[in-house]
């Protein structure tokens, strides 16, 4: 089946970020034939059902917009994510260029972004309450110093707020929680939201760009993209999974011409 002929994954422009959000629920047995084996493995080591079924909905709904986009059968997609520390398989998701892919995972919350010649990195949380320990380890100065002055009952979301930003722009660069994240310090909570320095030696060279998303209730998300600033656009992946597992026998085989109502990149 393929996404774009159907019109479910409208085509990459440059300049723009697409924002997939499905959820847990989504998850259908089905989907595993769009993962590698290395995936399924890593997968099946997830001990809670919840968590399977967020990897689960993640790879599957990252494969099938990749490929679509590059005009190839999600199941043979060349996703690498490799460490950038250790080199071992459990980095930032790599798509073939001129993709740049992230997503994450939390509560029943699943974002995939993905965007054309720029990398990026998304992140969601569920807001809860967090152990001041927690806020010390990974906020500086003087974003402590804004969130002791928030109303407790704003706190949480405060601080989810501050973690949301900075683990988005971890993951656009590939670092992710390799660099500290009290290293980075961002604006407060309530203002537009921006990277105001970033200590240490990993300091970027590209300018980094940043932007909250609208998670829906419970949830806080942001997204960063590298060198060049994008414009977000929403994009239904809970109807486009469910499109993937009632018109494929084997997923893994879709014809990615079904997915696209315009030429893929590839081509
Ligand atoms: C990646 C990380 C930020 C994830 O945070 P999280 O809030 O638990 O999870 P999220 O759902 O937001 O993101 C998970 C996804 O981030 C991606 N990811 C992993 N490492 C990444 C990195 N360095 N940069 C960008 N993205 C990364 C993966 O796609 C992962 O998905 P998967 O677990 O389904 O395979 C954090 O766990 C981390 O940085 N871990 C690695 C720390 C490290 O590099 N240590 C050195 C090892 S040698």
């Amino acid at each position: 089946m393929t996404a774009r002929a159907s019109g479910l994954v409208p085509a990459l422009r440059p300049g723009f970020c697409q924002l997939w959000w499905a959820s847990a629920r989504d998850a259908h047995p089905l989907l595993r034939g769009l993962l590698d084996e290395g995936e399924r493995a890593r997968g099946d080591l997830l001990r809670q059902p919840t968590a399977r079924a967020l990897h689960l909905t993640a790879h599957a709904l990252a494969r099938t917009v990749a490929a679509a986009h590059l005009g190839v059968p999600a199941g043979e997609l060349e996703l690498t994510a490799t460490c950038k520390r250790c080199g071992g398989p459990h980095g930032k998701p790599r798509p073939p260029r001129p993709l740049g892919l992230s997503w994450s995972h939390s509560g029943d919350r699943v974002v995939v972004a993905l965007a054309l010649g720029t990398e990026v990195g998304v992140d969601v949380e569920r807001i809860a309450p967090f152990a001041p320990e927690t806020a010390e380890r990974v906020l500086c100065g003087p974003e402590l110093t804004v969130l002791a002055a928030l109303p407790a009952t704003r706190r949480p979301a405060g601080f989810v707020r501050y973690w949301t930003r900075k683990e988005a722009l971890l993951k656009s660069t590939g670092d992710g929680l390799s660099v500290a994240p009290e290293l980075l310090h961002v604006t407060a909570p309530d203002a537009w939201p921006r990277l105001l320095s970033w200590e240490g030696p990993e300091r970027p060279r590209l300018p980094l760009y940043l932007y909250d998303l609208d998670a829906g209730a419970g949830h806080l998300a942001a997204l960063a993209s590298v060198g060049t600033p994008v414009r977000p656009t929403r994009h239904d992946g809970s109807a486009l999974l469910a499109a993937v597992v009632t018109s494929a026998d084997a997923p893994g085989t879709c014809d990615p011409t079904l997915l696209t109502s315009e030429r893929p990149l590839a081509s």
